[in-house]
Protein backbone atom coordinates (compact mmCIF):
# COMPACT_ATOMS: atom_id res chain seq x y z
CA UNK A 1 0.00 0.00 0.00
CA UNK A 2 1.25 3.66 -1.14
CA UNK A 3 2.26 5.84 2.26
CA UNK A 4 0.16 7.84 3.54
CA UNK A 5 -0.19 9.56 6.50
CA UNK A 6 -1.03 6.99 9.55
CA UNK A 7 -4.55 7.43 10.91
CA UNK A 8 -6.82 6.19 14.03
CA UNK A 9 -9.64 3.40 13.06
CA UNK A 10 -11.64 2.45 15.94
CA UNK A 11 -14.39 0.06 15.37
CA UNK A 12 -17.17 -0.88 18.01
CA UNK A 13 -20.16 -3.02 17.39
CA UNK A 14 -22.06 -5.24 19.49
CA UNK A 15 -20.35 -8.78 20.45
CA UNK A 16 -19.36 -11.23 17.85
CA UNK A 17 -19.62 -9.51 15.11
CA UNK A 18 -16.59 -10.19 14.11
CA UNK A 19 -14.64 -6.91 14.95
CA UNK A 20 -11.48 -8.33 16.46
CA UNK A 21 -10.49 -10.87 13.65
CA UNK A 22 -11.48 -7.94 11.12
CA UNK A 23 -9.30 -5.74 12.54
CA UNK A 24 -6.73 -8.26 13.06
CA UNK A 25 -6.57 -8.58 9.10
CA UNK A 26 -6.33 -4.81 8.80
CA UNK A 27 -3.59 -4.06 10.75
CA UNK A 28 -1.70 -6.84 8.60
CA UNK A 29 -2.52 -5.34 5.72
CA UNK A 30 -2.16 -1.98 6.37
CA UNK A 31 0.90 -2.60 8.70
CA UNK A 32 -1.25 -0.71 11.89
CA UNK A 33 -0.80 -1.90 15.62
CA UNK A 34 -4.09 -3.51 16.11
CA UNK A 35 -5.39 -3.19 19.98
CA UNK A 36 -8.49 -5.27 21.00
CA UNK A 37 -9.94 -3.41 24.09
CA UNK A 38 -12.53 -5.82 24.89
CA UNK A 39 -9.12 -8.29 25.84
CA UNK A 40 -8.18 -5.39 28.83
CA UNK A 41 -11.82 -5.07 30.31
CA UNK A 42 -11.71 -9.14 30.24
CA UNK A 43 -8.05 -8.98 31.37
CA UNK A 44 -9.47 -6.62 34.20
CA UNK A 45 -12.47 -8.78 35.18
CA UNK A 46 -10.04 -12.02 35.59
CA UNK A 47 -8.39 -9.52 37.81
CA UNK A 48 -11.10 -8.80 39.73
CA UNK A 49 -12.39 -12.30 40.06
CA UNK A 50 -9.24 -13.39 41.68
CA UNK A 51 -9.84 -10.66 43.87
CA UNK A 52 -12.49 -12.38 45.91
CA UNK A 53 -11.76 -16.23 47.21
CA UNK A 54 -15.48 -17.09 45.49
CA UNK A 55 -14.89 -15.58 42.44
CA UNK A 56 -17.56 -12.45 43.25
CA UNK A 57 -17.17 -9.01 41.65
CA UNK A 58 -16.34 -5.94 44.82
CA UNK A 59 -16.53 -3.25 42.81
CA UNK A 60 -15.01 -0.89 45.82
CA UNK A 61 -12.23 -3.45 46.14
CA UNK A 62 -11.80 -3.24 42.45
CA UNK A 63 -11.09 0.51 42.44
CA UNK A 64 -8.74 0.29 45.32
CA UNK A 65 -6.97 -2.08 43.16
CA UNK A 66 -6.34 -0.71 40.43
CA UNK A 67 -3.01 0.47 40.27
CA UNK A 68 -2.25 -3.37 40.79
CA UNK A 69 -3.83 -3.92 37.40
CA UNK A 70 -1.06 -4.00 34.99
CA UNK A 71 -1.96 -5.24 31.01
CA UNK A 72 0.71 -5.57 28.13
CA UNK A 73 0.43 -6.99 25.09
CA UNK A 74 3.43 -8.98 23.34
CA UNK A 75 3.51 -10.36 19.59
CA UNK A 76 4.99 -13.46 19.89
CA UNK A 77 5.60 -16.11 17.02
CA UNK A 78 3.39 -13.73 15.21
CA UNK A 79 0.53 -13.84 17.46
CA UNK A 80 -0.64 -11.37 19.94
CA UNK A 81 -1.24 -12.48 23.65
CA UNK A 82 -2.41 -10.39 26.50
CA UNK A 83 -0.18 -10.38 29.96
CA UNK A 84 -2.11 -9.34 33.19
CA UNK A 85 1.20 -8.77 35.82
CA UNK A 86 3.13 -10.99 33.41
CA UNK A 87 0.82 -14.31 33.10
CA UNK A 88 -0.52 -14.82 29.58
CA UNK A 89 -3.57 -14.91 29.99
CA UNK A 90 -4.81 -14.31 26.53
CA UNK A 91 -6.88 -17.78 26.57
CA UNK A 92 -8.39 -17.83 30.16
CA UNK A 93 -9.76 -14.81 29.84
CA UNK A 94 -11.86 -16.40 26.93
CA UNK A 95 -13.79 -18.86 29.14
CA UNK A 96 -17.40 -18.10 29.39
CA UNK A 97 -16.86 -17.50 33.14
CA UNK A 98 -15.15 -14.13 32.28
CA UNK A 99 -17.17 -13.55 29.48
CA UNK A 100 -20.19 -13.79 31.88
CA UNK A 101 -19.09 -11.06 34.14
CA UNK A 102 -17.52 -8.95 31.97
CA UNK A 103 -19.92 -6.06 31.25
CA UNK A 104 -20.67 -5.90 35.05
CA UNK A 105 -17.35 -4.73 35.68
CA UNK A 106 -17.55 -2.54 32.45
CA UNK A 107 -20.16 -0.43 33.94
CA UNK A 108 -17.54 1.06 36.66
CA UNK A 109 -16.53 4.39 35.71
CA UNK A 110 -13.47 4.56 37.51
CA UNK A 111 -12.29 1.07 35.51
CA UNK A 112 -13.47 2.15 32.61
CA UNK A 113 -10.96 5.81 33.14
CA UNK A 114 -8.22 3.60 33.86
CA UNK A 115 -7.69 1.33 30.49
CA UNK A 116 -9.06 4.13 28.24
CA UNK A 117 -5.97 6.11 29.53
CA UNK A 118 -4.15 3.19 28.88
CA UNK A 119 -5.57 3.03 25.63
CA UNK A 120 -5.25 6.93 24.66
CA UNK A 121 -1.66 6.06 24.91
CA UNK A 122 -1.34 3.42 22.27
CA UNK A 123 -2.82 5.44 19.63
CA UNK A 124 -0.30 8.72 20.26
CA UNK A 125 1.54 7.57 17.54
CA UNK A 126 -1.59 6.83 15.94
CA UNK A 127 -1.08 4.04 12.84
CA UNK A 128 -3.72 2.07 15.18
CA UNK A 129 -7.16 0.44 15.01
CA UNK A 130 -8.98 -0.07 17.73
CA UNK A 131 -12.12 -2.34 18.23
CA UNK A 132 -14.27 -2.10 21.27
CA UNK A 133 -17.68 -0.45 22.69
CA UNK A 134 -16.86 3.30 23.23
CA UNK A 135 -13.39 3.70 20.87
CA UNK A 136 -14.67 6.26 18.19
CA UNK A 137 -16.86 7.90 20.89
CA UNK A 138 -14.91 7.93 23.85
CA UNK A 139 -11.14 6.58 23.42
CA UNK A 140 -10.40 8.21 19.58
CA UNK A 141 -13.75 10.55 19.40
CA UNK A 142 -10.88 12.09 17.11
CA UNK A 143 -10.78 9.27 14.90
CA UNK A 144 -10.37 9.54 11.37
CA UNK A 145 -12.01 6.34 10.21
CA UNK A 146 -15.01 5.05 12.76
CA UNK A 147 -17.18 1.98 11.99
CA UNK A 148 -19.87 0.45 13.60
CA UNK A 149 -20.81 -3.17 13.35
CA UNK A 150 -24.41 -4.50 14.04
CA UNK A 151 -25.84 -7.99 13.15
CA UNK A 152 -28.98 -9.99 13.79
CA UNK A 153 -28.29 -11.63 17.81
CA UNK A 154 -29.07 -14.89 16.57
CA UNK A 155 -26.42 -14.73 13.54
CA UNK A 156 -24.14 -13.74 16.05
CA UNK A 157 -24.98 -16.50 18.82
CA UNK A 158 -24.49 -19.09 16.02
CA UNK A 159 -21.27 -17.59 15.16
CA UNK A 160 -19.58 -17.29 18.70
CA UNK A 161 -21.26 -21.16 19.35
CA UNK A 162 -19.40 -22.50 16.19
CA UNK A 163 -15.78 -20.32 17.53
CA UNK A 164 -16.49 -22.27 20.72
CA UNK A 165 -16.57 -26.02 19.24
CA UNK A 166 -12.89 -26.18 18.64
CA UNK A 167 -12.52 -25.57 22.36
CA UNK A 168 -12.71 -27.19 25.92
CA UNK A 169 -14.97 -24.37 27.29
CA UNK A 170 -17.87 -25.17 25.18
CA UNK A 171 -21.54 -23.79 26.20
CA UNK A 172 -24.82 -24.67 24.57
CA UNK A 173 -26.51 -22.52 21.45
CA UNK A 174 -29.43 -21.25 24.19
CA UNK A 175 -26.75 -20.43 26.79
CA UNK A 176 -24.42 -18.49 24.30
CA UNK A 177 -27.61 -16.81 23.21
CA UNK A 178 -29.11 -15.82 26.93
CA UNK A 179 -25.37 -14.29 27.58
CA UNK A 180 -25.13 -12.13 24.10
CA UNK A 181 -28.28 -10.48 24.93
CA UNK A 182 -27.76 -9.88 28.68
CA UNK A 183 -24.50 -8.52 27.22
CA UNK A 184 -25.97 -6.32 24.60
CA UNK A 185 -28.36 -4.79 27.50
CA UNK A 186 -25.54 -4.49 29.83
CA UNK A 187 -23.37 -2.13 27.07
CA UNK A 188 -25.79 -0.26 25.49
CA UNK A 189 -27.99 0.83 28.64
CA UNK A 190 -24.73 1.54 30.89
CA UNK A 191 -24.29 5.00 31.90
CA UNK A 192 -20.75 5.19 31.90
CA UNK A 193 -20.21 5.21 27.96
CA UNK A 194 -22.42 3.38 26.53
CA UNK A 195 -22.53 1.57 23.47
CA UNK A 196 -23.51 3.15 20.57
CA UNK A 197 -22.24 4.96 17.09
CA UNK A 198 -19.63 7.78 17.26
CA UNK A 199 -20.84 10.48 14.99
CA UNK A 200 -19.29 9.99 11.33
CA UNK A 201 -19.35 6.24 11.95
CA UNK A 202 -19.56 3.99 8.81
CA UNK A 203 -22.20 1.46 10.05
CA UNK A 204 -22.18 -2.07 8.72
CA UNK A 205 -24.89 -4.33 9.19
CA UNK A 206 -23.03 -7.71 9.11
CA UNK A 207 -25.52 -10.28 9.28
CA UNK A 208 -25.99 -11.65 5.68
CA UNK A 209 -22.10 -10.67 4.81
CA UNK A 210 -19.10 -13.18 4.93
CA UNK A 211 -16.29 -12.00 7.17
CA UNK A 212 -14.03 -11.51 3.69
CA UNK A 213 -17.16 -9.47 2.41
CA UNK A 214 -16.82 -7.09 5.36
CA UNK A 215 -12.98 -6.98 5.38
CA UNK A 216 -13.39 -5.96 1.33
CA UNK A 217 -15.84 -3.39 2.74
CA UNK A 218 -13.71 -1.50 5.06
CA UNK A 219 -10.38 -1.87 3.71
CA UNK A 220 -11.88 0.70 0.71
CA UNK A 221 -13.52 2.63 2.77
CA UNK A 222 -10.20 2.98 5.16
CA UNK A 223 -8.46 3.66 1.30
CA UNK A 224 -11.00 6.25 0.57
CA UNK A 225 -10.17 8.08 4.03
CA UNK A 226 -6.26 7.80 3.49
CA UNK A 227 -6.31 9.36 0.40
CA UNK A 228 -7.92 12.19 2.08
CA UNK A 229 -5.33 12.63 4.63
O1 LIG B 1 -15.36 -10.44 21.72
P1 LIG B 1 -16.70 -9.94 22.18
O2 LIG B 1 -17.34 -9.12 21.15
O3 LIG B 1 -17.54 -11.00 22.79
O4 LIG B 1 -16.47 -8.99 23.40
P2 LIG B 1 -15.20 -8.14 23.75
O5 LIG B 1 -14.90 -7.17 22.66
O6 LIG B 1 -14.10 -9.05 24.18
O7 LIG B 1 -15.72 -7.30 25.01
C1 LIG B 1 -16.12 -7.93 26.19
C2 LIG B 1 -16.92 -6.93 27.01
O8 LIG B 1 -16.05 -5.88 27.45
C3 LIG B 1 -18.07 -6.22 26.32
O9 LIG B 1 -19.27 -6.94 26.32
C4 LIG B 1 -18.18 -4.92 27.13
O10 LIG B 1 -18.93 -5.12 28.30
C5 LIG B 1 -16.74 -4.65 27.54
N1 LIG B 1 -16.08 -3.65 26.70
C6 LIG B 1 -16.33 -2.31 26.96
O11 LIG B 1 -17.13 -1.99 27.84
N2 LIG B 1 -15.68 -1.35 26.27
C7 LIG B 1 -14.82 -1.67 25.29
N3 LIG B 1 -14.17 -0.70 24.64
C8 LIG B 1 -14.57 -3.02 24.99
C9 LIG B 1 -15.24 -4.00 25.70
Amino acid sequence: MAKHQKIIIAIDGFAATGKSSIAKRLSNSLNYIHIDSGSMYRAATLFALRLDSKNKLNPKKIIQSLSEIKIEFKTIKEKQLIFLNNENVSYEIRKPYVTNQVSKLAKIPELRSYLVKKQKEFGKNKGIIMDGRDIGTIVFPEAECKFFLVANVEVRAKRRYFEQQSKDNKETYEKVLKSLIKRDKLDTDRISSPLMKAKGALKIDVSDLTLDEVYDKMLSYIKKKLNKH
